[in-house]
This record gives C-alpha cells, structure tokens and sequence, in this order.
C-alpha cells in the first residue's frame, strides 16, 4: 500500500467509508471527513489542541443530564441551531408563513388549558402583558380551533423547570383560537437570561468574552389540523440584548414592543402587542419545524 501523507489520508478514509449502503448517510459522512481533515489542515491543529477538544467534547457529553442538555447548547452558541432552523424555513417555510425561531430546552408537553385572555402566570408574579391576535392562513382568513402553545421565563428570568420543584408547571399554558381564528393570552413581561454558564460551554463563551445572554422573549407552537407546526417566539424589542442573542435566534420580523392602550386588546390598560401569526398547510412531506428539542426525550431515545 502507499503510504499516506496529510492529503491522501482523507482520500484513503472515504474510500474505505464507501461501502456504506445508506446513501445519505455515505453522503454526510464523507462531507463530514473531508471538512474535519480540511479544518485540521488551515489551522495546522497540534496534539495537544486536539486533546484538548477531545476532553472539552468529554466534558460536554458528561455535562448532559436528563433536564439538561450541553451538546444542543453548544449548537445553539455555535450557531449550528440557527443554521440548520434557517435552511429548513428556507426549504419548507410557504409564502409569508411567520418566520421560525428554535423550539429551545424548556418546551414541555401537556401543558394547561387556558380560555381566551386568561393569564399564564398561576405562580409567578410581576409586571403583566396582553398578546392578542390572530391565526391567519395563507388566504389571510382566521384559522379556528387552532392550538396556541406559550411558554416563557418569570420576571426573574427563570423557567418553571428552574424556578420550581419540576413537577409544578408556570408560566406556561395552550389556547385555543376562537371561529375567527382569534386569540389573546396574558402574561407576565418575560425577563431575558443567561444560558447556564457552569458547564464547558459557559468556559468557552467566557473565553471568547461573549456576554451569554439571550433577550427577552416568549416561545410560541402554533398547530392547527391539516397545516404545518410553527414554532416561533417573539422577542422583547427592548432587551439589551436584542442585537447580540448568544444562540442567534431573533428575526427582526418577531421583535415586539408591548404598549398601553392598543386597540382591540382584551385589556387595553395593559401594555400589550398585537401579532397575527401566518401559518401555511402541510405538505406530503412536511416534517415539523422543531429545532432544539426536549432533552427528556433525547435522554429516553
Ligand atoms: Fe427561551
């Protein structure tokens, strides 16, 4: 055989990576290796460094708990997250459907039920806000029975699964929209956060002398019979963060600026935001938007 040297080795590897009978699999593998073996070239990666990344990798694997994952995080810092949401919109997203934000770390099923303007905040107490609207479809008609998914931090800027025994639910909850595909949920005026900055993710952002913030904002999953889950979330206008995201998940289509005194709010004495969001039918193939998902699941898979 011949001997290898930095070129031929890559060669030598996805050929013996050809025999891989799933085609999509062969694909991403082979990109991966040239990549990787491309990206070890242009920064000339000594032993040491890649030891380095080998105990940094270790210590991310063992960072993840069932309520926490440190692999997504590090996908959501690096922009991978963003990246993989983006192209799926661009390849999925139909017509004006509102623009997709990540699913995130604190997505919890069989959340309660609440009526039309009823508050989420059961526990929690703080400054409130109204967010009211409607459900569009691509014709612009109002979508009934529609389900509204919410979840947010408190005013602290802790979720319930931070702020509570995990078992009690806040801060939280799903809407339905009424015939003319309307809805209006009250809330508390979230408060933005730090990602946890205690594992090898939170060492590397201080490295690097990012701030580790994420602005404020409430999570939003939007499904209705027959049309494509939207997850999304709105952000807070007003963060000191808006432009600096540390998981690059705001658009500027989603940025909001609750106001006293809007028109056709169930409560127009407190601030509130009107947002109608679009959603758009499913197609044959359709997968669900999610980005980021529940680490409980991904610990039990
Ligand atoms: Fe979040």
């Amino acid at each position: 055989m011949a001997d290898l040297d930095q070129n031929t080795v890559t060669d030598a590897v996805i050929a013996q990576m050809a025999s891989t009978p799933d085609p999509r699999l062969r694909e991403v593998m082979e990109s991966l290796v040239r990549h990787l073996h491309a990206f070890a070239r242009e920064v000339k990666l000594t032993p040491a460094e890649w030891l380095g990344a080998i105990a940094f990798l270790t210590k991310v694997g063992q960072t993840c708990t069932p309520i926490r994952q440190e692999f997504i995080l590090l996908s959501d810092t690096l922009g991978l997250s963003r990246l993989v949401n983006l192209m799926d919109d661009k390849a999925n997203r139909v017509g004006d459907a509102t623009e997709t934000s990540l699913l995130g770390p604190f997505y919890r099923e069989a959340s309660p039920r609440f009526g039309y303007g009823e508050s989420i905040a059961t526990h929690a107490k703080g400054p409130e806000m109204v967010i009211f609207g409607q459900v569009l479809n691509e014709a612009g008609e109002g979508v009934p029975n529609a389900i509204v998914e919410v979840w947010q931090t408190d005013a602290d800027g802790a979720y319930d699964l931070q702020a509570n025994d995990p078992d009690v639910m806040d801060m939280r909850g799903q809407f339905r929209t009424d015939a003319e595909g309307r809805y209006a949920i009250r809330t508390l005026i979230p408060l933005g956060y730090s990602i946890p900055m205690d594992g090898p993710v939170g060492d590397l952002i201080r490295q690097q002398a990012r701030h580790g913030f994420r602005p404020a904002h409430i999570h939003m999953l939007i499904g209705a019979e027959g049309y494509r889950e939207l997850v999304t979330a709105l952000y807070l206008g007003d963060d000191d963060h808006i432009d600096s995201d540390t998981v690059f998940g705001v658009s500027e289509s989603l940025i909001v600026r609750p106001q006293p005194g809007v028109e056709g709010s169930p409560d127009p004495g407190v601030p509130s935001v009107r947002y109608d969001f679009r959603i758009a039918r499913r197609a044959p193939h359709d997968t669900s938007g999610r980005v980021g998902a529940d680490p409980s699941k991904i610990a039990a898979e």
